[in-house]
């Protein structure tokens, strides 16, 4: 297992963690996501040993990170570190002898990784003639190429074309396939839902949610209606007691139930308008989640 465990950190007097945590199990793909600002790239430097936490610990197989542990890890920064003049090529295979692999191994496995990730063409080219995306790939490869035990990535889909977001994310299942555990962040959502076997929500210092994708939104089921009345008054369901009217548009509602509320009394409701023609719980999806989770209420806010 990979264990962030009671993270602490402040800033001065701002408190961005506050007891973060969360676990990775080998072969498993965490999506970690949060609005900006949250504390996910905080929480990554904490793990690489850039920032010191005021109080908690991040575990590999029950081992706190120390800087042998994380020559194991490959990780991926939010400030890009690349080697502007350095070729394509050469700048990936030296990553892989800084974690240790012999030079012919590494370049090596520095070309196998550039195919992979779709830049074999560039490979003689300096870095800072490539775009932002490739410049990504590149930096993505370097992550990748010493064969971690644990990957680490912060925003590694951003600024890739749907091409390079295929390729990652097959690099990535690979990864997890062979046992590895992932942990990335991204504001991505539809990735993450696609990809992850978990996700985690971070705000105001904590992990709001946490858990399986389809957990979570089962947790939620029963709360969000679907109900389509083609020729319903707008407001039909507007002073519907324990009902807030989600989105309304040319007769097909979206409903938030209050818990105890009756869908029962809704349909009557709703029949009363018009004819019904879809009647059904929908499960929210993970934007819904994320909105639902980052939007604190006044007495946590308080709290
Ligand atoms: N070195 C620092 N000094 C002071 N404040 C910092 C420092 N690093 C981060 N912060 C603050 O900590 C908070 C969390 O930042 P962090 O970069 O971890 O958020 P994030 O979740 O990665 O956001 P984003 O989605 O925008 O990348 C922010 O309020 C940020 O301003
Ligand atoms: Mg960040």
């Amino acid at each position: 297992m990979l264990e962030f465990d009671g993270l602490h950190k402040s800033f001065g007097t701002v408190r961005v963690l506050d007891g973060v945590g969360f676990a990775v199990a080998p072969g498993s793909m965490f999506g970690f996501c949060g609005s900006n600002g949250a504390g996910k790239t905080t929480t990554m430097r904490i793990a690489m040993g850039l920032v010191r936490a005021d109080a908690g610990e991040v575990r590999w197989q029950g081992r706190e990170l120390d800087q042998d542990v994380r020559r194991r890890i490959g990780y991926m920064p939010e400030e890009r570190g690349l080697y502007p003049k350095m070729k394509v090529g050469e700048q990936v295979a030296y990553f892989a002898k800084l974690h240790g692999l012999a030079p012919a191994a590494a370049a090596k496995a520095a070309d196998e990784w550039i195919g992979r990730l779709g830049l074999a063409d560039r490979r003689g080219d300096a870095v800072e003639k490539l775009s932002l995306g490739n410049q990504q790939r590149v930096q993505l490869a370097a992550a990748l190429v010493s064969r971690p035990d644990v990957l680490i990535l912060d925003e590694p889909f951003s600024g890739l074309d749907p091409i390079g977001v295929d390729s990652l994310a097959e690099a990535l299942l690979g990864q997890a396939r062979e046992g590895v555990p992932v942990v990335f962040s991204s504001h991505q959502l539809d990735l993450v839902e696609r990809l992850c076997d978990s996700v985690g929500i971070l705000a105001r210092g904590r992990m709001v949610a946490t858990g399986p994708v389809e957990e979570l939104r089962r947790r939620e089921a029963g709360r969000l209606l679907r109900v389509v009345v083609p020729d319903a008054d707008p407001h039909w369901a507007d002073a519907l007691p324990g009902v807030r009217v989600v989105s309304e548009q040319a007769g097909d509602t979206l409903l938030e139930l209050a818990p105890g509320s009756d869908d029962q009394d809704v349909l009557a409701a709703a029949l009363r308008t018009g004819r019904v023609s879809h009647f059904a719980w929908r499960q929210p999806t993970l934007v819904e989640l994320f909105r639902e989770a980052v939007s604190a209420t006044p007495e946590e806010v308080a709290a």
